[in-house]
């Protein structure tokens, strides 16, 4: 068996954080530049990573999760946001390329105005729901390196984002929170850390066209 598969059978969707134990500030450097690094459609990175260590507004944070506990004994809650993507998001990526990659304008100057065109051609829900899709790609990502790192994780859809917005503040900062992650260490009598994996049949999950 492969090391990624013994990492992806490792972790699960942590319920019981010990809050006793914290992360390392290695840790939280290795899940931050793991945030920075995911591919994104077009590289255009519309998401940010706000990461919360702070037990008031942890607690804050409690009814807006329905009382998931995971969100204040985790050490940190990663909350994943969209980006309000303004005139001049696009332009401003195409100067960090230029910066760089040093190059040229006359090179980059079909593909800004293709993608001007594309995002401006979008309904402002169109836009969000891709930037949302990256979200997840993020998501997907963090929880892959948290279980490499042996650091527990859960994904969490369960929380109300306007609440939550509200609470960090995150519209002042054109930020919409997405997704939730608390990350930690699980508490040592975590029963669901027993519990067998439910899923599906390989061969029904993966389908194989010779
Ligand atoms: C996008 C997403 C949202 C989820 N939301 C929640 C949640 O709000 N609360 C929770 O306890 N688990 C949540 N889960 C965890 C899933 O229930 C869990 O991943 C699934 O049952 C498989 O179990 P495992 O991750 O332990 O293998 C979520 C998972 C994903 C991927």
């Amino acid at each position: 068996m492969t090391n990624s598969i013994e990492n992806l059978k490792w972790r699960y969707a942590t319920k019981n954080f010990d809050p006793a134990l914290h992360l390392t500030g290695n840790e939280l450097e290795i899940i931050t530049e793991a945030f920075n690094l995911t591919a994104t459609s077009y590289g255009l990175q519309p998401c940010r990573l706000v990461v919360v260590q702070n037990k008031k507004l942890q607690e804050k944070m409690l009814p807006f999760a329905y009382g998931q506990r995971q969100v204040v004994d985790a050490p940190a809650v990663l909350v994943f946001c969209t980006v309000t993507m303004d005139d001049g998001y696009v332009g401003r990526y195409f100067d960090l390329v230029q910066k760089v990659r040093k190059t040229s304008t006359e090179i980059l100057k079909p593909f800004q105005d293709q993608l001007n065109d594309r995002f401006t051609a979008m309904q402002h829900d169109q836009v969000e729901a891709w930037a949302k899709n990256q979200a997840y790609i993020s998501l997907g990502n963090l929880l892959t390196v948290c279980a490499n790192q042996r650091i527990d994780s859960c994904p969490m859809e369960g929380f109300n984002p306007e609440k939550v917005d509200e609470l960090l503040d995150l519209k002042s900062k054109g930020l919409k929170s997405v997704l939730l992650l608390p990350i930690g260490h699980r508490k040592e009598d975590d029963k669901f850390a027993r519990m067998e994996k439910v899923r599906l049949p390989l061969q029904d999950s993966v389908l194989f066209m010779d």
